[in-house]
């Protein structure tokens, strides 16, 4: 009877956990922080809200807001960072940083940009 009341309990702990494809120990949040400083804040703000001058003029998501966190998946986020991103006309608005980051790094930064979301 026991086993069987753990084994329920399990699986309703398993059902319990959101679905988040990559997740980030205190290290690793330290380190997404660096690199999203060193390599995105020019354009996306320190906060993520894209609302400085040039974040304005790139009609950059606001990372601070549910909505922009919603508008796309995990996957997707990883493809813009290791691809870059082109805009409906056409124009490369974002540098890909596959060369620049590792696969740990691009997958951590987007398990960071999840935290900005207030
Ligand atoms: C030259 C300015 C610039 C820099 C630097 C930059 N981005 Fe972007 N980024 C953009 C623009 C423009 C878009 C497209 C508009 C949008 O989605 O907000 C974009 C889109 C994205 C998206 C896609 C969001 C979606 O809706 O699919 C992600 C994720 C992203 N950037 C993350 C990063 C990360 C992480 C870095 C640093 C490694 C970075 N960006 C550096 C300008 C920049």
């Amino acid at each position: 009877m026991k086993r069987i009341v753990t084994s329920t309990l399990l699986v309703a702990a398993v059902a319990a956990i959101p679905t988040v494809a990559f997740s980030l120990t205190d290290a690793e949040k330290a380190a997404a922080a660096a690199s999203w400083s060193t390599h995105c804040v020019r354009c996306h703000t320190l906060d993520g809200s894209g609302s400085s001058t040039l974040g304005q003029k790139l009609k950059l998501k606001d990372y601070t807001k549910a909505e922009a966190q919603a508008s796309f998946t995990d996957e997707e986020a990883l493809k813009a960072i290791k691809e870059g991103v082109t805009n409906s006309a056409g124009k490369k608005v974002m540098s890909p940083y596959a060369e620049k980051l590792s696969d740990q790094e691009s997958k951590d930064l987007v398990a960071f940009i999840r935290t900005l979301k207030k």
